[in-house]
């Protein structure tokens, strides 16, 4: 990318890995793994990618993690994302991933772990990109599930700094997992939910109330809400917006109808992130880029955007200082 502003360094705190699954790596990893596909090219694969909404998405997305089998095909996953985070300039990362869509299919929880941190503690040692996992609960499966996961990840607490929730929103409202997140914060995770992206601003409200999320994913509904915009900029809780994967799943019609350079305006601690990069059009530059050409972003929003990417980050208070 060649505009200099694009070079700021930055984090990046919505980012599911699997939703970085190029089509190269999944043909590459279809062969590997004798996985058949329902595409015979990886032009094919990139032709199926037209969403019209998020479940229409989430059908594809799940069916090409299954490519993904043993410890090493998460490592070769995670450090091509890594690499892109080099170019882009991301310098810190904020990764979830989701167990239950590998372990339903007989993977084990930790050949998923350890195959995704193999990679990021070489992109540490290598590439300076320090790291931290969020493991999210797939809300359309049942509460006993995700108390099953958390139980899983209960030995590995040390390596996963928070749990998440994703995956269909509508019908799966935060209080369904209310005593999964009680106990994911007992046992010390910090909680984040995917809320407001298409579900209406309860589903925020049931996240902060219920949950007691300390970052909104998406939430670009709260809009439709002056008082819960005001409680969002009064408590500093941080928004993780996803422009392009909200056009591509049609949650606003063109980029020049999105919100976030608004929601910015308003006082509100948004952010920049790439979702799932590899079925949305592009990485966090791109994401930058989309935003410029269509919002007649300024170098200051661009530039506050890359603070609050940092000040709505888990990272410790002094490596957090050194960014901001
Ligand atoms: N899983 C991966 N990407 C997601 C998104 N944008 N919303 C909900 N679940 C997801
Ligand atoms: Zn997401």
């Amino acid at each position: 990318m060649e505009d200099a502003m694009l070079q700021l360094p930055k984090a990046e705190l919505h980012l599911h890995i699997e939703g970085t699954l190029e089509p190269e790596l999944m043909m590459e990893l279809a062969q590997k793994n004798h996985v058949s596909l329902p595409y015979d090219s990886v032009d094919a694969i990139r032709q199926a990618y037209q969403f019209t909404d998020l479940q229409s998405f989430l059908d594809i997305y799940y069916a090409g993690a299954a490519v993904l089998q043993d410890e090493s095909d998460f490592t070769s996953l995670t450090w091509a994302y890594l690499l892109k985070c080099k170019e882009d300039n991301v310098v810190h990362t904020e990764i979830f991933f989701d167990p239950q869509t590998h372990t339903a299919r007989g993977i084990a929880f930790e050949t998923v772990l350890s195959g995704i941190t193999t990679a990021l503690k070489r992109g540490e040692d290598e590439l300076g990109i320090s790291s931290k996992l969020i493991l999210c609960f797939l809300r359309h499966l049942s509460e006993e599930e995700a108390m099953k996961t958390l139980d899983q990840a209960l030995p590995y607490k040390d390596q996963i700094i928070g749990v998440g929730l994703d995956s269909s929103e509508l019908g799966n409202p935060p209080e369904k997992f209310q005593r999964v997140f009680a106990r994911a914060i007992e046992e010390g995770f910090i909680p984040v939910a995917h809320a407001g992206e298409e579900g209406d601003v309860s589903y925020i409200t049931g996240a902060l109330n219920l949950l007691h999320v300390k970052r909104i994913d998406h939430g670009v509904q709260c809009i439709h809400d002056e008082a819960l915009m005001d409680r969002l900029v009064k408590e500093r809780i941080p928004l993780t917006v996803c422009p392009l994967s909200n056009i591509k799943l049609r949650v606003f019609d063109t980029m020049a109808e999105h919100n976030i350079l608004q929601l910015l305006d308003r006082g509100l601690a948004v952010t920049v992130n790439s979702d799932d990069p590899a079925y949305f059009g592009g990485y966090i530059n791109e994401n930058f880029a989309a935003m410029r050409r269509s919002l007649r972003m300024n170098d200051q929003q661009l530039k506050q955007l890359a603070i609050n990417s940092f000040e709505a980050s888990f990272l410790e208070p002094e490596k957090k200082a050194y960014w901001i």
